[in-house]
């Protein structure tokens, strides 16, 4: 199998010659960004420049402080970077509007029901109130929680919320879903089930990802290309297209691979290199 067959469409499509700016699509020229202002500045990340084509499962990795949760920032549109350019779909982004966002805590309303949190968020997409009901059931489904409309959010599990939390980061129709080291709380064995959900949902959506994590594991088994950035500020010091045989393989058997392990090794090794550098 050559490698454009399991990378997927987003590439085949910008090797033939689709331009980037398809929805989802992200670039971003020279972005640097800076906090604070005079002596106290701080610069947090860059210079980067980097193309996400649409369609794309990119994971962002390194060391902490070396700027990962920055970058998603000025991709989402909550911050304008000091120097250089974002642009999502062609055009600068909005907050709120241009991607959903999964924070590595849910931050879901505590005292409502699944159901209410799901609802907020359609009505903040501006979806009808007569399609709630269906749309809540579709995103449910989506992230394997049917069946738990009623329940409040103190009666689920930690791994549940953060399922709610995805959902709601689905319910706007933007085609770019960002996540900020979403399982990093949660139990090994919860993080391997949401992982396969996560895979399974943006593989069926089509959804271009951003998705940060420290886990040389966790960014080879989602990743259809990964990013490892350099300590702070940080840069790209590694840009790794990602091409398993995953059509052809359960989780397990992708996990317990040869290809996985070097490829695990590969990232985990550049990682520890960038952060000492
Ligand atoms: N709101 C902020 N104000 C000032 N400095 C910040 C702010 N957010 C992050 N930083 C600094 O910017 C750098 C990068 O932070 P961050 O993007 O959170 O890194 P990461 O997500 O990789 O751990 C760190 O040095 C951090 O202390
Ligand atoms: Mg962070």
């Amino acid at each position: 199998m050559s490698s454009s067959e399991i990378t997927g469409t987003a590439q085949i499509e910008e090797a033939q010659g689709v331009p980037a700016e398809r929805a989802g699509s992200v670039r971003l020229d020279r972005v640097t960004h800076r906090y604070g202002r005079g002596g106290d500045a701080v610069t947090a990340v860059g210079p980067v420049d980097l193309t996400i084509p649409a369609g794309e499962f990119l994971v962002l990795v390194g060391a902490s402080g070396c700027g990962k949760s920055t970058l998603l920032r000025l991709i989402a549109g909550f911050e304008e970077p000091t120097h250089g350019s974002v642009r999502v779909s062609g055009i600068a982004p909005r907050p709120g509007e241009t991607a959903g966002v999964v924070f590595q805590t849910p931050r879901l309303f505590p005292w409502r029901t699944v159901r209410g949190n799901i609802d907020l968020a359609l009505r903040y997409a501006g979806v009808g109130r007569a399609q709630w009901a269906e749309r809540r059931a579709e995103l449910l489904a989506r992230v394997g929680l049917e069946g738990t409309e009623g329940r409040r959010v103190w009666e689920i599990s930690g791994g549940q919320q953060q399922r709610v939390a995805i959902a709601r980061a689905l319910a706007a129709e933007n085609p770019l879903l960002l996540l900020d080291e979403p399982f990093a709380a949660l139990d090994a064995l919860t993080r391997e089930r949401l992982q396969e959900d996560v895979r399974r949902v943006t593989e069926r959506t089509g959804r271009t990802s951003v998705f940060v994590t420290h886990s040389a594991d966790e960014a080879v088994f989602l990743g259809s290309r990964i990013v490892v950035l350099t300590r702070s500020p940080g840069t790209v010091a590694l840009d790794l297209p990602i091409t398993l045989p995953r059509g052809d393989l359960d989780a397990e058997e992708l996990r317990g691979s040869r290809e996985f392990a070097e490829l695990r090794a590969q990232v985990a090794h550049t990682v520890k290199a960038a952060a000492a550098a």
